[in-house]
């Protein structure tokens, strides 16, 4: 509904503004979406999300139930035994009061143990074991996941705590195996690392295998898996609480399981663990407000830091001169010239995020000063017409690829009333440590890996840190992870976006921000578009295939160290409308089974979405017909049992 703006007609009359300029609650608020949507990586749960925004819940309690519900159908990423971030945007935020009007960065990332040092993870010749570090018990950080959906919820959910918990229950009750998480389990290496990490008898069943019951197939698709014990512990979650999770039977099923592994983590570090409400960052770009993670994610200060150093540069001006003379890609008008600004840009950011980023409980990180107009500009100016691969060189070691895949997975919700939720979750790894508990069905992060355990060591990612991102105990690691929400003057949710891959998160909500904003595009056409991804250590820019070739050369000729990647470089989740207007889900087609569920109009997978577009027409994860489509309606049918 579009309202009258009484604070303007009366200045038009005349009258003293100072005398008559009404008060937030007075003033009229931009208007809201046409209808609610949400976009996660698997159709079951966006179903989940939906079924709340249709029983008259909010942006919150869609986001809660599809986090809790992939937790049960696509456990590659989403998660009880993980953490994560989430912005939630209210459409009538009332900056600083606290509760469900003011925006907040919910951060549930994971802590290390009390008792968990770095040396734990070296070898006996004092070099980082990266089995260690990703594989075994000690990478385990104290799971905030359950804890930060739970404050979320408290904070602005409008429905009750067990009815968002429902879906997840069903699925998990009377789910069946999904293309999705089955295309998975049958993928290279998950076999080996869920079988040795106590899974096999659940997702590889039928064999007498010594390491629990594995050495079978994994269920057909569509075929009936129940997982029990995970349905019990969300029910205790869904009766207790964080309570549920952090004491009492689950709690002692977790420590027992990673004390039998190894692992140091102890009932008080479970009990001590909370979700950290923060204020978020808000940046500007062209116009638009965005509201993005602070530290201990490093994506908020990354995105913030590439944006405004580009937006110094006369993007406009090459963009037009390249459109009139066909010099770049001849659709977007993106030019060489300017994409060398944006890799220049980028490694910037990454070049301050290894040495200054950490988690801010423990380490002093200068986030405004980072950010500040002096410190943007000294970058800006340092970027000449080519490639400078020296820039700010730490006293590190640089690595010479960036790692490949793992597992991390992004939800974006708006809703009627115009509050937007961007949640990214993640174990990690594909599956964690892969470590799975079968007293209490579900997998084990090995998010500890994110410290710069041993300064200068690349960790799996071929991230590079020091001192701020030394392990400690109590401490979060540091993340790429990016969750943003953008608002057109700083009211309305336009864009709703967040990813998984990594580092290379971040450069896909760059990419995306800056491809609608500064070239025109739809979110989708950003989707469909190759990337790129830069993070200073290794200096290489990796380019997806698809790059206009011209656009390629005139890099190299620049002088930048270019490398074509097969691997994909991230999967952004994402919601674009206008205010007021219709909202769009956009899914990765990356990942052809990822969804969107959009309000009085069903769930959809990515491959029909992005249907007829021949350049994702070959993607290879599954088919939607595969989607278990009873589910999908059961899950949503009986969530208010
Ligand atoms: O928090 C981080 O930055 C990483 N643990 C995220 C891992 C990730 O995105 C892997 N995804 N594909």
């Amino acid at each position: 509904m579009v309202l009258a703006r009484p604070a303007f007609v009366v200045a038009a009359l005349g009258l003293a503004a100072c005398a008559v300029f009404p008060d937030l609650d007075e003033r009229a608020l931009p208007a809201t979406p046409k209808h609610g949507i949400v976009v996660c990586e698997e159709a079951v749960a966006a179903a989940a999300g939906l079924a709340m925004l249709e029983r008259g819940g909010n942006a919150v309690d869609a986001a809660v139930a599809t986090a809790f519900t992939l937790a049960v159908t696509f456990p590659e990423a989403g998660n009880l035994g993980g953490g994560g971030f989430a912005i939630y945007a209210p459409h009538d935020e009332r900056r600083g009061g606290g509760g469900r009007r003011s925006a907040v960065a919910m951060d549930f990332r994971e802590t290390a143990p009390a008792a968990l040092t770095a040396e734990m993870f070296l070898d006996d010749g004092g070099e980082l074991d990266p089995e260690l570090a990703n594989r075994s018990a000690l990478a385990v950080g104290v799971p905030g996941s359950v804890a930060g959906l739970f404050e979320l919820h408290a904070r602005a959910g409008r429905l009750p705590w067990r009815t968002v918990l429902r879906p997840a229950l069903t699925a998990a009750r009377e789910g069946t195996m999904s293309a999705s998480l089955r295309w998975k389990l049958t993928s290279s290496g998950m076999r080996e690392r869920i079988e040795r990490g106590g899974g096999g008898g659940t997702f590889y069943p039928g064999g007498d295998y010594a390491s629990g019951g594995g050495g079978g197939e994994p269920p057909a698709v569509g075929a009936p898996f129940p997982q029990e014990a995970l349905a019990r512990t969300l029910e205790r979650i869904a009766r207790d609480g964080p309570d549920g999770f952090y004491r009492g039977e689950t709690a002692q099923a977790l420590v027992a399981g990673i004390a039998a592994r190894g692992g140091v983590m102890t009932l008080a570090d479970l009990d001590a663990y909370r979700a950290i409400p923060r204020e978020p960052l808000r940046g500007w770009f062209r116009g638009n407000e965005v509201l993005a993670m602070p530290p201990p994610s490093s994506g908020g200060v990354a995105l913030l830091q590439a944006l405004s150093i580009l937006d110094g540069f006369p993007l406009d001006q090459e963009r037009e001169a390249t459109l009139a003379t066909v010099g770049g890609d001849g659709t977007s008008g993106i030019s060489g010239r300017a994409v060398h600004w944006w890799i220049e840009a980028l490694r910037r950011a990454f070049a301050d995020r290894a040495r200054h980023l950490g988690d801010p409980d423990f380490v002093d990180v200068p986030v405004d000063e980072l950010l500040s107009p002096d410190w943007i500009a000294a970058r800006r100016i340092s970027i000449g017409e080519r490639a400078d691969a020296g820039v700010l060189p730490l006293e590190l070691a640089l690595p010479d690829a960036i790692g490949g895949g793992a597992d991390t997975t992004h939800i974006a919700v708006l809703d009627t009333d115009g509050n937007a939720v961007s949640l990214t979750t993640t174990l990690n790894s594909n599956f964690g440590t892969g470590i799975y508990l079968p007293a209490v069905g579900f997998f084990l992060n090995d998010e500890l890996d994110d410290f710069a355990i041993q300064a200068g060591t690349p960790n799996q990612f071929g991230l590079i840190g020091g001192e701020a991102n030394a392990l400690a105990g109590g401490k979060r690691p540091l993340s790429s992870m990016t969750p943003v929400v953008v608002r057109d003057g700083g009211t309305a949710a336009t864009l709703v976006l967040g990813a998984r891959g990594g580092p290379r998160i971040i450069t896909a909500v760059f990419l995306a921000i800056l491809r609608t904003e500064v070239y025109g595009e739809t979110l989708a056409e950003t989707q469909r578009a190759p990337r790129l991804h830069q993070q200073w250590s290794p200096p290489q820019t990796f380019l997806e295939p698809g790059w206009d070739a011209r656009v390629v050369q005139e890099l190299r000729n620049r002088g930048h160290a270019i490398e074509p990647t097969t691997t994909r470089t991230a999967g952004l989740s994402g919601i674009e409308t206008t205010v007021g207007g219709e909202p769009v889900g956009v899914p990765d087609p990356r990942n052809p089974l990822a969804a969107v569920g959009v309000e009085d109009g069903g769930v959809e997978v990515s491959r029909s979405v992005h249907a007829g577009d021949p350049r994702w027409a070959a993607a290879t994860r599954g088919d939607g017909r595969d989607v278990d489509w009873e589910l999908l309606e059961r899950a949503a049918a009986r969530t208010d049992r």
